[in-house]
């Protein structure tokens, strides 16, 4: 059957059972990060013109090459399936500036070296292909995680022999997937001498997605090893710290509440994990003839809204700790700013927000105004 997505036509097989798993070669639930990565590599080509090779490492159906390739991009398709490369091929004409090739995405990468942007779409964790995507990669390397369970700590042993890190289990499960996968990736990076800056990165129930711009430089490498640390996190009253470098230095019992049901997670990425500015000028590439365009500036304007805090709250959770009932976002979190506070939503649920109060200063600030 043909589908219609951002102004391409292609063929996809079986039916457009939107939200089933079973389509394997066109997701349609997907539609929005293929729509946020044609934004963003029109934005980023206005920061470095130079940028003009894309590989869609794990191509299926050919989509994002053949967006990619209708914006101008000079794009190389790879995928193992037989079955997805003949459909790629019958999705994208062949030419001097397109190709698809059949053959495992890590030997491809290493064939093409150096290509300007790698985006990563597997199954399950990326982590397998990381390595060569950061040995031949120029500009940037965009990456999608499905493997959400691995990642937030729900399947430690998995989660740790993914990411060689240890990944815990929170009420803010989705960040801690983005602060596991962004330090893996991060340590993957400087192994080739590479700096890592994530310019965009975001989280959905079913997988995190995450762009990286690259420094090629052993000092870029250090620097984003530097971003990364660990965090740890009381189960009893939800209070959480951080502390920098590789080596863990948490204390034995809870600042806040003396508890030692302590959780250390990391290392993660405790830095930005988005580009403000970067992310404005994404914004103003996307059309309205986009099919996720309102999802998408909704999402992009949360994202650039939030506070870098390395963690978030759910509201919800904490006011049931106290044992009070919530009050609406908006008096909540003003309740925080009018104490001094910087206070944000997050856009990770709609009861999720960043602070830099701790727990007894965000029950201090609102407890008078809860119940
Ligand atoms: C999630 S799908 C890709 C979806 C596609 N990027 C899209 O946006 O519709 C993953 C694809 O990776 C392919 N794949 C799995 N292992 C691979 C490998 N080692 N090298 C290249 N492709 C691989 C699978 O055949 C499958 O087509
Ligand atoms: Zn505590």
């Amino acid at each position: 059957m043909r589908v219609t997505e951002g102004g391409v036509s292609l063929s996809v097989p079986g039916e457009s059972t939107d939200g089933v798993e079973e389509a394997v070669f066109y997701n349609p639930r997907q539609e929005l990060n293929r729509d946020l990565t044609v934004a963003a590599l029109r934005a980023y080509r206005e920061r470095e013109p130079r940028a003009e090779t894309y590989l869609d490492a794990m191509t299926a159906s050919g989509i994002r090459g053949l967006r990619a390739a209708a914006d101008g991009w000079r794009v190389t398709c790879c995928d193992t399936d037989g079955e997805a490369v003949a459909l790629a091929r019958e999705n994208l004409a062949e030419d001097d500036g397109t190709r698809v090739i059949e053959g495992d995405a890590n030997a491809v990468m290493h064939a093409e070296a150096p290509v300007d942007v790698i985006d990563l779409d597997p199954y399950g964790t990326p982590m397998p292909f990381a390595d060569a995507a950061f040995a031949s990669a120029r500009d940037l390397v965009c990456v999608t995680a499905t493997d959400t369970a691995p990642l937030c700590g729900a399947h430690l042993q998995s989660g740790i022999r993914s990411y060689s890190a240890v990944p815990r289990n929170t009420e803010y499960h989705a960040e801690m997937g983005v602060r596991i996968l962004l330090s893996a990736l991060a340590r993957s990076a400087a192994r080739f001498d590479v700096g890592v800056a994530p310019i965009v990165t975001y989280a959905r129930s079913h997988y995190v997605r995450t762009l990286l711009e690259l420094t090629h430089k052993p000092t870029a490498a250090d620097a984003a090893l530097e971003e990364l640390g660990h965090i740890v996190h009381c189960e009893d009253c939800l209070y959480r710290e951080t502390s920098e470098g590789l080596i863990a230095d948490a204390p034995d019992t809870c600042p806040n509440c003396g508890g030692q049901r302590l959780l250390v997670a990391g290392p993660v990425w405790l830095g930005p994990t988005r580009d403000r500015g970067f992310l404005e000028a994404v914004r103003g590439e996307v059309p309205d003839s986009f099919g996720t365009a309102s999802k998408l500036d909704e999402l992009l304007s949360e994202l650039a809204g939030e506070l870098d805090e390395p963690t978030h709250y759910d509201q919800h959770k904490l006011c049931k700790s106290w044992g009070l009932p919530a009050n609406a976002m908006d008096d909540f979190l003003g309740d925080l700013r009018a104490a001094g506070f910087s206070a944000s939503p997050a856009h990770y649920g709609g009861t999720a927000f960043k602070t830099d109060a701790d727990v007894a200063e965000i029950r201090a600030a609102t407890a008078p105004n809860l119940g």
